[in-house]
């Protein structure tokens, strides 16, 4: 088998410690599998502002535009809040992005048994809890132009964002749902704000296009993005593959995170069009972001990370065995009551460090191989 090539790009905040735990994963799976990995690493977010003055480096962009997939950390911290726009870490990974065409953000949100009674939600509405935000990653508000701080008179200033969506923006993202759907229930639920928002009623007309012409077979719904707020918090198993737009993407995976018991136990994958090899182009990077009030201190849950590698062998590598027991071990784990501080709730648990829940994600893999 050809090998695969990873770039790494810990990024800023927690970042590098959960992707330390990834990167001894990986090594396991060269090791006790016989998989050829090659792993390289850059700098990306307030990382590479302070080697480079850029957060995101052209020679970086070049590293991940021949990768078969690129593993991210987190990017951003505090410390870069007060730098102008284009040279703030998160501008790095929005040029990833959109540099990439990464337009498919797929954000599963999956309740592992062991967590259910964490949920701020009571267990019932969680439990068994299995459903899947297709996020638009590369236009929309996020990318819209006009935009800017601008002065009117009088001392008057306004702020300009402009949200907007092409045919084809929506079709292909509308597509990634649909084919995700017919793998899982077979149903795809469209939220934008289509009473308010030409924008939105665009989406709705296209997603309907794609549905009727392509994809009869899968059943397909709408709901204003409110509503859609709403129903995931008051009956969130109702939904199987939600698509939606990058605004409302960001917003509704948040919510959805917080179903699961902790935004640390959230994966996802940034896939695009298809490369010579076959696979997407990819990106994978854990939803929690850098967490600048744990830094350094080995409290980060690793998971998030570790499943988005998980992810990476799924999508990119057509590893699905390798990626099953992969989360296998995530879930087993917890089910042996290991716990980082974001999962610590419940009397009498104690915490776990980074690096320990990283042990037992490794000993759980070391057991797979002992059943198998
Ligand atoms: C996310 C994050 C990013 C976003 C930030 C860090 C730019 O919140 O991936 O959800 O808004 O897309
Ligand atoms: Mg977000």
């Amino acid at each position: 088998m050809a090998s695969r090539s990873i770039l790494i790009l810990a990024g800023d905040g927690i970042g590098p410690e959960v992707m330390r735990e990834v990167k001894r994963v990986i090594l396991w799976f060269s090791e006790q599998c016989g998989i050829d990995f090659t792993v390289s690493e850059g700098l990306v977010g307030g990382a590479a502002y302070d080697a480079y003055g850029t957060p995101l480096h052209d020679d970086t962009l070049d590293q991940a535009r021949e990768a078969d997939a690129i593993l991210l950390g987190a990017a951003g911290a505090p410390k870069y809040d007060a730098l102008p726009f284009e040279v703030k870490p998160e501008r790095g990974l929005l040029k990833l992005r959109k540099e990439l065409d990464l337009y498919a953000n797929l954000r599963p949100a999956i309740c592992f048994e062991a967590l259910a009674d964490y949920s701020s939600l009571k267990k019932e509405f969680v439990s068994g809890l299995d459903l899947m935000i297709v996020r638009e990653l590369t236009s929309g508000v996020y990318f819209g132009e006009p935009r800017g701080i601008f002065d009117l008179k009088d001392g008057e200033r306004e702020g300009i964002n402009t949200q907007r969506y092409t045919t084809n923006e929506i079709r292909r993202v509308a597509r990634s749902a649909f084919e995700l759907a017919r793998q899982r229930q077979n149903r795809v639920c469209s939220m934008e704000k289509a009473n308010v928002m030409e924008s939105g009623v665009l989406w709705r007309e296209e997603v309907e296009w794609v549905g009727d012409n392509e994809y009869p077979d899968v059943e397909l719904s709408h709901m204003y993005a409110d509503a859609g707020a709403m129903q995931l918090v008051r009956k969130p198993k109702q939904f199987d593959v939600i698509v939606t737009d990058n605004l409302f993407g960001d917003i509704l995976s948040d919510a959805a995170a917080m179903l699961t018991g902790s935004l640390g136990m959230l994966p996802s994958a940034s896939l695009g069009e298809q490369m010579e090899a076959g696979w997407p182009r990819a990106l994978y990077e854990p939803v929690h972001g850098s967490a600048p009030d744990i830094t350094g201190q080995d409290k980060a849950n690793p998971c998030a990370c570790i499943l988005s590698f998980a992810m990476a062998m799924h999508y990119s590598f057509d590893m699905g065995a390798e990626a099953k027991r992969l989360s296998d071990a995530v879930e087993a784990t917890l089910a042996a009551g290991i716990r980082t501080p974001d999962l610590l709730q419940l009397p009498g648990e104690s915490p776990a460090s980074t690096t320990l829940m990283g042990d037992a994600i490794l000993r759980e893999l070391d057991h797979s191989l002992a059943y198998n």
